[in-house]
């Protein structure tokens, strides 16, 4: 039996959020196309940010952005720290990635998307000081049969059996990077198929532990927000995630350290990526990808598609607009 208590509190984020928020990944995805295929990430995503920003002033909500686009100095908007949403509503934390993908967008690539997560004030893990974490994502059948501390050939091998299929079904998608070398070999070698990513490992977690995808696993290093944004996302599917922080040199590891957060090694369960169950996570496609298809625009209208994904009730929707183009010129 799902409960809905939490829709009935004005403490928590409700649905009405999660819908309200679709409008501010729909409105940063549009302005994204101009720049798409064009080899220019960063107007791209400066499109975005502003697109989403000016949405978030509408919602009702009293945000907090944990994860955003950096340090203050550095991002004059949508940073770390900032409060978002009207003030009126839930007391949230917020994580937005305007876009997933800046190269995939820049290079006209698949799975780009424009992404927020929120969560109850408080919630989400703040690992901003430390740019890399190690991830392993599945789908529900991975819960409480795979754990990150393995070998990735054991985690294989118990995957494809909790499945019921054999281990040369099993595909596991990693990040294409020179780090993944030997794990992509020990991919292969446990007799698994890979699905390498060029980048965006949120789409490509989201894609792994959803019901029927083409994808079983989802491995490897990539940025430590994205493995919190993942994480919201995940509870909503009753998936399995876990991360360690993987800091690049001692001075980052200190500087983690020094933020509170663990660093050795130390591995970080769903609950320590994101606390409890209100947490909804929505996306919108940039660029056309397996979790949704990109903008399209079609003369007087523009097109778009995006997934919300509530935890509180596990549901994901598809949500397809259609929008005047006229109203966005
Ligand atoms: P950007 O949109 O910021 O370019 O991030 C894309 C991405 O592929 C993420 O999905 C992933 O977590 C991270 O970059 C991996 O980092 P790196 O490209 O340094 O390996």
């Amino acid at each position: 039996m799902v409960s809905l208590t939490s829709d009935m509190s004005p403490l928590h984020p409700d649905r009405n959020l999660a819908l309200e928020l679709v409008r501010a990944t729909e409105a940063a995805a549009i302005r994204a196309v101009p720049f798409i295929g064009r080899g220019a990430k960063e107007a791209a995503d400066g499109a975005a940010v502003d697109a989403m920003r000016a949405f978030f002033s509408t919602v009702n909500f009293d945000g907090t952005i944990v994860i955003g686009e950096g340090e203050k100095d550095n991002a004059p908007m949508l940073y770390n720290g900032e409060r978002v949403g009207n003030g009126k509503g839930p007391q949230c934390d917020v994580a937005v990635d305007p876009i997933d993908g800046t190269s995939l967008t820049a290079a006209g690539r698949q799975n780009a998307l424009s992404v927020i997560a929120v969560s109850d004030h408080g919630s989400m893990l703040d690992a901003s000081s430390v740019f890399y974490m190690d991830k392993l994502v599945t789908g529900p059948a991975g819960v409480g049969v795979v754990d990150i501390r393995l070998p990735i050939g054991e985690n294989i091998r118990l995957l494809a059996k909790a499945l019921g299929k054999p281990v040369d079904e099993i595909v596991v998608s990693v990040l294409n990077r020179p780090r993944h070398e030997q794990l992509i070999a020990d991919i292969r070698e446990a007799g698994a198929g890979t699905r390498l990513m060029s980048d965006g490992d949120v789409a490509g977690g989201i894609n792994a532990a959803r019901h029927n995808a083409r994808t079983d696993m989802c491995v490897g290093i990539g940025g430590s927000p994205e493995g919190i944004v993942t994480a919201c996302a995940i509870k909503a599917l009753g998936g399995h995630i876990q991360g360690v922080l993987a800091p690049r040199d001692d001075a980052e590891r200190e500087k983690g350290r020094d933020a509170g957060l663990k660093v050795d090694g130390e591995v970080y369960e769903a609950d320590d990526l994101v606390k409890g169950k209100n947490t909804i996570f929505v996306a919108t496609g940039v660029t056309d990808g397996q979790l949704v298809q990109g903008v399209r625009r079609d003369g007087d209208f523009i097109y778009t598609e995006s997934v919300v994904l509530r935890g509180a009730s596990g549901t994901l929707r598809r949500i397809s607009s259609e929008h005047l183009t006229s109203k966005w010129l």
